[in-house]
């Protein structure tokens, strides 16, 4: 059997509070924290600003080939990380409810998918690090030591989401944040490359009445620290 690294995959669907969870974690861990969701958020701003037409390949090829994404450790540790996409900082611009939808349909492509997947094993080379997003178990680091898959009724992450749009200080339009909730669930479930799924060797837990640091204390305590 491959030898097992020193590497925490959280994935699962899209508010289930992956995000504080997985930055908390490495926090405690002193591991790094990588947002593969970021990531595929910044492809999807970059093709949108470049008007890339995701039906062409060969196109959206050539602009990944050209692109640098960087993820920087937040000034405050509880601040999300800092995302540049060719030095340019964007994570203020790609953490919108229009672009994680963009994000998602992004990451069905195949070329994005094999591009970003390289790019954050290169990330997780040395291990010691706490990965979030749907396939970091299943695709990314099948040899990960320890594996959860979070998961929360899909009203219950809507409300998060609304909770956390409205101390933003945002129009918030509460039917239509769940229908996208629904929406990239089914999408980021049913395509057919890396859908989201739990591993087989993940630990399940279910948010709904959990704060984030209860499930932070369980999954310690999984790792045995
Ligand atoms: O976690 P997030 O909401 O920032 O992710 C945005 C989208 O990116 C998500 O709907 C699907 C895609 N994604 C993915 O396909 N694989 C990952 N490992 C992380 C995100």
């Amino acid at each position: 059997m491959p030898e097992k690294l020193d590497i925490v995959t959280i994935d699962g669907p899209s508010g289930v509070g992956k995000s504080t969870v997985s930055r908390g974690l490495a926090n405690r861990l002193g591991f790094v924290y990588l947002d593969t969701g970021a990531m595929y958020r910044a492809v999807a701003y970059g093709l949108q600003q470049a008007a890339v037409d995701l039906e062409n390949e060969a196109e959206v090829k050539r602009f990944l080939d050209g692109m640098k994404v960087e993820l920087l450790p937040p000034g405050r540790p509880d601040d999300d990380v800092r995302v540049f996409l060719d030095g340019e900082e964007i994570g203020g611009l790609i953490r919108t409810p229009e672009m994680g939808m963009l994000a998602s349909r992004v990451s069905a492509l195949p070329v994005v998918r094999k591009k970003l997947t390289i790019l954050q094993q290169a990330m997780g080379r040395n291990g010691k690090i706490v990965a979030e997003g749907r396939d970091t178990g299943t695709v990314v680091f099948p040899q990960a030591a320890w594996k959860f898959y979070l998961d929360a009724a899909p009203e219950e992450r809507a409300r998060r989401r609304i909770d956390q749009l409205k101390a933003r200080g945002e129009q918030v339009d509460e039917v239509e944040i769940l229908a996208q909730i629904i929406k990239r669930d089914r999408d980021d479930s049913e395509r057919t490359i890396a859908p989201l799924k739990a591993a087989d060797d993940a630990v399940r837990i279910d948010s709904s009445r959990l704060s984030a640091s209860e499930v932070i204390e369980q999954m310690l305590e999984v790792i045995g620290r």
